[in-house]
């Protein structure tokens, strides 16, 4: 292969370096394009752009490939914690027996939010979405820490943030939903791990003790894992976008629930249980909302269904639907919006629409059974999916930031407004 891609615009000529990723992946360098041509290139979307070099996760949309630091996220699903995975996805390799112990404490240590935080609850209303109150939090911990936020801050105080973040939100995404049920806060338990101590926080009260089991635990851990990282996506570019400004990580982290919550990405998980339930009752006629999906009049889509990267299967959403089934039989709930799901699919994947398109059932398709088996309200559903990515927001803002080739992200634009024109004083027009 060619060390270089020649662009050749008005008689200039640039020579883009080419760039080549451990598993091929290929780009050309277009860093002085602007400089020596006066041209910009034009990617709605960022379909064909890169915007750094990542050693944090691989993907491979075309087979179905999902790895974090190496690891296929198939292996992490079945042997790891979601605990593991975050010490992975931040340090960059697994830990050993000692380190894990000591990250796990950690998380015990600053479970606990400041007292006068709790007073934040009070000004949403109970009807708020949890969203709205989560980013809110995350973004207001960097005024009850403040000793943390500094621009250039040290390999320690990164790690401190990152266990505050970590053990925090779900103390945060606990307390908001007891709040919006009215009910006391169950504080964090020094004996409950990291998803044990999250549900009885959930889930706990004095009149009705929470009963927790293995397979709800593990289901979670599940979940929580598989969303834990999926590079550069929405969110996460936002993330590293707003880090790339030197603002502090609960700032830009904040920023990252913010774009998670649309329903094109994160909020799908919601979306689609929403979905299911109209289908359901206007009688679940599934070829109906086929036709209504592929009817370019209409703005209703398969939600949970397509990707921008995977287009052969999602790999996340393969080991999700089969952990819905699992947890389903096993938990003796019989969801008829599992079947209804399930119908959706085969309908869609035998359609000449998905077919062409490669629109194949993502993450977000089946993950909501699961919340729903677990009594995750719907509303919530983004908030789970927000506990699972922090582990890679943190990933990505730390390896920006210590990338030394990092520069603050400015996209440019062609302006097409109007040409000069005089200002006209208000009698004159
Ligand atoms: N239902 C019907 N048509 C669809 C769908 C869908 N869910 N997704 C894509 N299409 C069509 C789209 O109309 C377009 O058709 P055409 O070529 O005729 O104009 C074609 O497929 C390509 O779609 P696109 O919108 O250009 O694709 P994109 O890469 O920009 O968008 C997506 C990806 C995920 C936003 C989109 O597939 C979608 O809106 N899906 C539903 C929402 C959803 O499930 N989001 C969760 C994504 S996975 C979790 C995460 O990581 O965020």
């Amino acid at each position: 292969m060619a060390d270089n891609v020649q662009v050749n615009i008005d008689g200039k000529t640039l020579e883009c370096p080419i760039i080549v990723g451990t598993e091929g992946d290929k780009a050309f360098d277009i860093g002085k394009l602007r400089s020596t041509t006066n041209f910009i290139t034009m990617d709605p979307g960022f379909g064909n752009t890169g915007s750094c070099k990542s050693a944090i996760t691989y993907l491979d949309g075309e087979k179905g490939v999902l790895r974090y630091r190496g690891i296929p996220i198939e292996q992490l699903a079945e042997k790891s914690t979601f605990v593991e995975t975050s010490y992975l996805l931040i340090y960059g390799r697994l830990p050993n027996q000692k380190e894990l112990e000591a990250f796990s404490d950690a998380f015990t240590e600053h479970s606990m939010i400041h007292e006068d935080m709790k007073n934040l609850f009070d000004a949403y209303p109970s009807t708020a979405h949890p969203m709205a109150s989560l980013s809110a939090m995350v973004c207001s911990m960097s005024a009850y820490y403040p000793e943390l936020i500094k621009e250039n801050p040290t390999k320690e105080e990164i790690d401190r943030i990152a266990v505050q973040l970590l053990s925090k939100i779900r103390t945060i995404c606990a307390f908001s939903h007891k709040k919006s049920i009215g009910e006391a806060f169950v504080y964090p338990r020094h004996d409950l791990r990291y998803v044990p101590n999250f549900l009885n926080m959930m889930f706990d009260s004095p009149t009705n003790p929470y009963k927790m089991t293995d397979e709800v635990v593990r289901a979670m851990q599940v979940l929580l894992i598989l969303h834990a990282d999926h590079e550069q996506n929405c969110s996460t570019s936002t993330v590293r976008l707003v880090g790339s400004s030197h603002a502090n990580l609960y700032a830009s982290i904040s920023a990252g629930i913010c774009a998670l919550w649309g329903p094109l990405h994160g909020g799908a998980n919601q979306a689609v249980i929403e979905m299911l339930e109209e289908i359901q009752a206007n009688g679940g006629d599934v070829l109906k909302y086929i036709a209504k999906a592929k009817d370019k009049n209409d703005s209703f889509r398969l939600m949970g269904f397509g990707h921008r990267v995977y287009k052969n299967f999602d790999p996340r959403a393969k080991i999700i639907k089969k952990c819905a089934d699992d947890l389903l039989n096993k938990l003796g709930i019989h969801d008829p919006l599992l079947d209804l799901a399930k119908r959706m699919e085969e309908a869609a994947l035998k359609d000449e629409y998905f077919i062409a398109r490669k629109l194949y059932p993502n993450v977000d398709f089946y993950s909501g059974i699961i919340y729903r088996a677990i009594g995750i309200p719907l509303n919530m559903f983004p908030v789970m999916f927000a506990i699972g990515r922090m582990p890679g927001w943190i990933a990505h803002w730390k390896e920006m930031i210590q990338d030394p080739t990092t520069k603050i992200g400015r996209p440019f634009q062609i302006y097409i407004g109007a040409p000069k024109t005089d200002y006209t004083p208000i009698e004159q027009r």
